[in-house]
């Protein structure tokens, strides 16, 4: 069996370190907002996970059948002989692409959480012995180097998460992309589509509450990690549809007027009765968006598949 290689790029205080300065930030201005990324301890991933399986949830499913079904093209499109997968996470929905990667050398899974990283890739070694797993722990906005393994390389950036950052962090994020790449070299984009609100917000204010749980959790990681004293009893989950901007908010209102301590910030936050923390925005897209978008980036768009609903979208895009 091939060595599972795990690299930091992240020194081990980073996390800490830029948890504070989002924290100190986010909570100091008007509005107040806190970046996605701080969901995702490990009750948070937990979370995240059920939410996937849930009948109001629709992104995960519809990307997965996207997947089954268009797997050989990719293959068959790409030949590639790397596959990196950024915010790889438990990469289960991979899975189907790597066994149909028939060329494929080396899977490199791009991650925040080492934990996750570990799992995954014993997990894939497992079922596939010859593969070369090269994990590494970075967080993707940072920017980060790819280790030298051989071309044509896949990368994949899966389940709508480019819909989180806001659109001039998407136009960075894609350049940065198309800079680790070389000519020739492919991008698989999944997207979350515009469709009508009441089916948004029912993905994201989920019958069962545990979207509402999810949102929360930002609250429970600040406690644990900066000694705050955050009651998420206190919050109500709040998910709205910006039909102009095109995407979903999620927020955390204020049910009273309250102060939160802070020690490791040595601060003290007001909130008015009603006030609200933005945690969450997630973009919903269009075809001539995502062709746009990738255009700018340097990138070609050469395939676009959704699922059967035309619900959720996979884009295939040639580095230029
Ligand atoms: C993992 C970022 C794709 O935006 O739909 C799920 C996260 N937020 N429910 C999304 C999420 C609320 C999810 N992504």
């Amino acid at each position: 069996m091939s060595p599972l290689t795990v690299t930091r790029t992240l020194p081990a205080d980073a996390t800490t370190a830029a948890l504070r300065a989002d924290v100190a930030h986010g909570l100091t201005r008007t509005p107040k907002q806190l970046p996605p990324k701080w969901f995702y301890d490990a009750r948070g991933s937990e979370l995240f996970d059920e939410i996937t399986t849930l009948p109001d949830y629709y992104p995960t499913r519809a990307e997965r059948e996207i997947l089954i079904s268009r797997s050989a093209d990719i293959a068959t499109a790409t030949g590639a002989r790397t596959l990196v997968e950024l915010g790889s996470g438990s990469s289960d929905k991979t899975r189907h692409l790597i066994a149909a990667l028939t060329g494929l050398h080396t899977y490199v899974p791009v991650d925040v959480s080492e934990t996750a990283l570990t799992a995954a890739g014993e997990a894939l070694l497992t079922l596939h012995p010859d593969l070369t797993v090269h994990a590494l722990v970075a967080d993707f906005q940072q920017g980060f180097a790819l280790p030298g393994t051989p071309g044509p390389r896949l990368l994949a950036f899966l389940g709508g998460t480019i819909g989180n950052l806001l659109p001039e962090e998407r136009a960075a994020f894609l350049r940065s992309v198309r800079d680790l790449l070389a000519p020739g070299d492919a991008l698989l984009l999944g997207t979350d589509l515009v469709k009508p609100e009441p089916t948004l917000i029912a993905a994201y204010d989920d019958a069962r509450g545990v979207t509402a749980d999810f949102n929360k959790n930002v609250l429970n990681v600040i406690n644990r990690e900066l000694g705050a004293d955050f009651d998420p009893a206190d919050f109500h989950h709040v998910a709205l549809w910006n039909a102009e901007r095109e995407w979903i908010e999620m927020r955390l209102r204020a049910r009273k007027e309250l102060t939160v301590k802070i020690p490791a910030l040595d601060l003290a936050v007001p909130f008015a009765e009603g006030e609200e923390i933005r945690t969450e925005i997630s973009a919903k897209f269009r075809q001539e968006g995502v062709r746009e978008e990738l255009g700018v980036a340097g990138f070609e768009l050469s395939r676009w598949w959704t699922d059967e609903a035309g619900r959720f979208a996979l884009s295939l895009a040639v580095r230029a």
